[in-house]
């Protein structure tokens, strides 16, 4: 059985915590069978797993076998409860380290040594799906983090989108059985492209902001590596002074961002449903952990109306351009879980876990999220001790007199389990601030017992209309096609109509008319809601280019996935050479072939193929190249999976080179082998044709070709 190391009476909170902090206690309950012997759960070595005890070998199973009895009443009993939102997921451990101390802003421990690095475990996480469904899905994303800290467990359960869909938790329910699938026929698994979702969004406008966010690329992630992630509520930060301000959480992904486009994700989810989780676990098994900043916009206490908004509503962003984002720290994520279910899927977080120097808000998503994590959790781990499973224990000492409940594993000792008591000499006592003990913030609070909002709440589209107007013209397109897509799958014409007039035409009428016009409803509404001001008094905003995700920097391929297709006759010496070049720029580089193995060569340097055409495709890849070689290229320009391959590639707007007699190869795809069409590099000199490869993949799309996709040639199907 595992030991756990004790907890000491004298152990020092404050002390700092070595990175491995959490690693180890976690170490403490691993166990690996190497030359171990089979044993039953009460340690009994057993002979024989395969058959059961009999009353001869064709006679009836005996209750007496307590191996078979075991065996099976664990296997009955493996499955818990799936999250009720955000069940699919995956997750990695690693570290969080702050530039310099924050002390000007909060007394957190974990937030004053830059020499200090504290332990941190993330999960990632699609919302309406269940724990089977695909990757690739139109949603919002999970970014949960748990830091280990030496003052207990700080949760910072975050998404990859700022804003939410309500101003108050108590709609969460509904929401979330809008969006999940019909109660009647379980269907659609994964998607919001259908009617209640729909008619949630048109009968719910305070919705209209961040249906734009998931109808955006931000919905569709290239990677959990390369999306932001966001606090989304206002916290407080607390300094040592007890003065308080307002704060808003960001994480900046040092990879930038990158989307996947809609067509590409939905293949994606056939192919490789696992491609988000897949991504994450072999970045970190190939020595690229997943890296972000930590990014904070820190607002003065009095400055909660200052913005046009409230920054207790859920549903509005502090645009960048108006409080910058300071970068104060950084995450590292090197290491991947040694065992799914107890490290990934026990993990239970909640929003109401913070230390001292970190607050609440009046935010009522917010309170109604500190309630419904810890409540969830009983059910879904089974009881009240889920604190105490490996994965959520703090590094920080546990004291209290909270006792028993199903799978209690602690064994308290001592006189007394209540306080006051003078039979336990008063232990474990309370603490005084100083000593550590966390006071929550001492906010004035008066008003009347009201069941209203505030008016401060009711403006719904501004910010909508901001994200929309700071977009690139081929991101507001995408945000036209999604929705003309989702509503396409509405079959109620009235939930399509109300979508149309009630959300759409109060965020911009060209949107509204486009949409419509594509799932054939009208336009009534010219009642398009008045701008509120966005931004300080002083300074209304109409953009926000950070909202933009095409303007961010492009300049590295690290980590890109790209294929090179080769068959046998190619030429191996520059395609090698071109493998060599991407690879030293940092990405991942695999050889495709009409078979798996040896590529025979006409220069002797046969490269081997690790992927064949019938196992992968394009959309798992983000560049392709074809290599050289007269015999090569004639068979790959005939091979239907080749031609599809590389003009899949072109319809994504993904960077695609061909060396030589490859451009055969881009020809039969349709597409011109004349080395004009944006991202596509054609040529005979391999270093010339490297480094213009490497510079078409950082840019990562090529949208130009969005136009010209549908003026491609169908792809002939595949000759088997
Ligand atoms: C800003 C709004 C919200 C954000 C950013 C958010 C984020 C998250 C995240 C990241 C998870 C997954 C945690 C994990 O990886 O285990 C999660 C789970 C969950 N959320 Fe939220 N959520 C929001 C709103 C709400 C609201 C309003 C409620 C309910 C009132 C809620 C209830 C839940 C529940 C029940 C779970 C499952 C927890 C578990 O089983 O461990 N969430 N949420």
């Amino acid at each position: 059985m595992p030991t756990r190391k004790p907890e000491h009476k004298s152990e020092k909170m404050s002390k700092p915590p070595s990175q491995s902090a959490k690693q180890d206690q976690l170490d403490a309950f691993r166990e690996t069978p190497d030359g171990e012997y089979l044993t039953t759960d009460q340690g009994l070595r057993v002979v024989s797993t395969d058959d059961s005890l009999k009353a001869g070998v064709r006679g009836p199973t005996l209750l007496e076998d307590f191996h078979l009895r075991e065996k099976i009443m664990r296997f009955d009993h493996e499955r818990i409860p799936e999250r009720v939102v955000h069940a699919r997921g995956a997750g990695a451990h690693g570290h969080f380290q702050v530039y310099k101390s924050l002390s000007k802003y909060s007394k957190a421990a974990f937030l004053q040594d830059p020499s200090v690095k504290t332990p941190v475990f993330v999960r990632f996480s699609t919302v309406a799906g269940s724990r089977g469904s695909a990757d690739a899905v139109r949603d919002v994303r999970g970014f949960a983090v748990k830091f280990y800290t030496t003052e207990g467990n700080f949760d910072l359960v975050g998404n990859n989108m700022p804003v939410f869909f309500i101003q108050d938790g108590i709609k969460f329910p509904d929401l979330i059985h809008a969006v999940k699938p019909n109660p009647r026929k379980e269907i659609p698994q994964a998607a919001s492209a259908h009617d209640s979702f729909w008619d949630f969004i048109s009968l719910t406008p305070e919705t209209a902001h961040m249906v734009m966010w998931v109808m955006s690329d931000r919905a569709l992630p290239r990677s959990y590596r390369m999306m932001e992630g966001f606090g989304v509520h206002t916290f407080r930060l607390i300094d040592a002074q007890g003065k308080a301000r307002l704060v808003k959480w960001h994480w900046k992904p040092i990879l930038g961002m990158s989307s996947l486009v809609w067509e590409e994700a939905q293949q994606i989810n056939g192919k490789d449903p696992d491609f988000h989780r897949r991504d994450l676990w072999e970045a970190i098994e190939s020595g690229n952990p997943a890296e972000y900043e930590l990014g904070l916009q820190v607002i003065d206490e009095n400055d909660a109306l200052a913005f046009g908004f409230d920054l207790l509503d859920a549903t509005k962003l502090l645009p960048e351009e108006v409080v910058p984002v300071e970068r104060v720290g950084k995450m590292v994520l090197d290491r991947n879980p040694q065992n799914f279910f107890t490290e990934v899927e026990q993990a239970a977080f909640c929003v109401g876990n913070v230390v001292p120097g970190i607050d609440f808000t009046n935010d009522p998503l917010l309170q109604a999220r500190l309630f419904s994590y810890l409540d969830t959790q009983i059910t879904r781990l089974g009881g009240p001790n889920f604190a105490e499973l490996p994965i959520n224990r703090p590094i920080a000492p546990v004291h209290n007199n909270q006792h028993d409940g199903f799978a209690r594993q602690t064994m308290n000792v001592g006189v007394a389990n209540y306080l006051p008591n003078s039979l336990g000499k008063g232990f474990p006592k309370p603490a005084t601030e100083k000593e550590g003990g966390y006071a929550h913030y001492a906010e004035r609070i008066d008003g009347q017992t009201i069941r209203n909002r505030s008016d401060s709440f009711k403006d719904h589209f501004s910010q909508a209309r901001l994200f929309l107007n700071s977009l690139s013209a081929v991101e507001r397109g995408h945000v036209t096609d999604a929705l003309s897509f989702e509503l396409g799958h509405c079959e109620r014409v009235p939930v399509r109509e109300r979508v149309v007039n009630a959300i759409l035409a109060n965020i911009d009428a060209e949107l509204a008319a486009a949409v419509a016009s594509a799932i054939g409803v009208t336009v009534t509404s010219s009642a398009k809601a008045p701008t509120m001001r966005t931004g300080r008094k002083e300074e209304p905003l109409v953009t926000s280019p950070a909202l933009s995700m095409v303007r961010g920097a492009h300049d590295s391929i690290r980590t890109r996935r790209i294929a090179l297709l080769a068959a046998p006759g190619c030429n191996g010496g520059s395609l090698a050479a071109m493998k060599r070049a991407l690879e030293k720029e940092g990405a991942t580089v695999e050889i495709v072939s009409t078979a798996l193995g040896t590529v025979a060569s006409v220069d002797g340097k046969d490269p081997e193929a690790v992927r064949s055409l019938l196992g992968v495709a394009s959309v798992m890849y983000d560049a392709v190249a074809v290599a050289d070689g007269e015999a090569s290229s004639a068979t790959l320009a005939a091979n239907a999976d080749a031609v599809r391959f590389v003009q899949e590639a072109f319809r994504h707007c993904k960077a695609i080179a061909a060396i030589g007699k490859g451009s055969a190869v881009v020809g039969a795809a349709g597409i011109p082998e004349d080395g004009k069409s944006a991202g596509v590099v054609i040529g005979i000199k391999p270093d010339e044709i490297s480094r213009n490869f490497i510079t078409a993949i950082a840019q990562h799309r090529h949208w130009d070709r969005e136009k010209v996709r549908s003026q491609l040639p169908s792809v002939r199907p595949p000759k088997r």
